[in-house]
């Protein structure tokens, strides 16, 4: 028997600037346990975030014994070897730490609707059995990994434009392509367990800009090998 709740994976999907990033900002406001691959990158900038650029670094954050960490993993380069390094990552620091919360950005990057890389696969599937709660967003749906949506406990759906991502995302949700959303921020939330569909349509005044503030003082982690190579400042 666990002692947590089983995780949930949370498909997010829609155009460019539809809403996406923001509504995952604020539904994971309270996660203490928090790692996020952040190609863009935005959530570095976000109070409490720290930054890491490379491998070693997340490592050595990953095994410092902290137990509340909200981490920014922003690649240098955005590879498939990366993403699924930094999938491994979060697998295991939810597998051996306790569950915590993970966020993929805009997955057409990295993965393809093939079978998914070794860890990101590890996570999809078994992770939810730790009590992690994945987050995966992508643009274009008919073009990314077929294992988050195939799996997903909710799936949030802010508007599409092409008609093959607008007849994926409705195949997915049984509904029709014209219940997809066209509206800017409007989005379908579709609980995969029950069936439950609600539609949202939340224009916040005074967020609109929210992400596009330059970033404040973050705290940057890199390897010791960065560091003493001097090339601090690269992403
Ligand atoms: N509900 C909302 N009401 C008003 N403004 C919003 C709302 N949601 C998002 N915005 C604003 O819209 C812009 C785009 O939002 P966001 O970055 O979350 O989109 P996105 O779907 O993640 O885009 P991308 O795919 O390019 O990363 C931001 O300036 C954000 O502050
Ligand atoms: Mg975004």
């Amino acid at each position: 028997m666990n002692d947590h709740r089983d995780g949930k994976i949370i498909f997010v999907t829609g155009k460019t600037r539809s809403g996406k990033t923001t509504e995952i900002i604020k539904r994971t406001k309270s996660a203490t346990r928090l790692i996020v691959w952040d190609p863009k990158p935005e959530f570095y900038k976000l109070p409490g975030f720290i930054r890491v650029n490379d491998t070693n670094g997340l490592i050595n954050l990953l095994t410092s014994g902290k137990k509340h960490l909200r981490i920014a993993y922003v690649p240098k380069v955005i590879t498939r070897e990366q993403f699924d390094f930094w999938a491994g990552c979060a697998y295991k620091w939810g597998r051996s730490r306790g569950p915590c919360t993970v966020i993929a950005e805009e997955t057409a990057d990295i993965t393809s609707p093939g079978k998914a890389t070794h860890w990101w696969g590890q996570l999809i599937r078994k992770g939810l059995g730790y009590g992690i709660d994945i987050y995966a967003t992508t643009q274009r749906p008919s073009e990314s990994d077929s294992t988050a949506l195939g799996n997903a406990s909710v799936i949030l759906c802010f508007s599409l434009v092409k008609t093959t991502d607008r007849k994926c995302m409705a195949d997915n949700l049984g509904c029709q392509a014209t219940d997809i959303p066209r509206k800017k921020h409007e989005f379908i939330e579709m609980n995969m367990d029950d069936g439950v569909m609600k539609r949202h349509n939340p224009v916040l005044p005074g967020l609109s800009g929210q992400l596009d503030k330059p970033a404040p003082d973050s705290l940057n982690i890199q390897s010791q090998t960065s560091k003493t190579r001097g090339n601090r400042n690269v992403r």
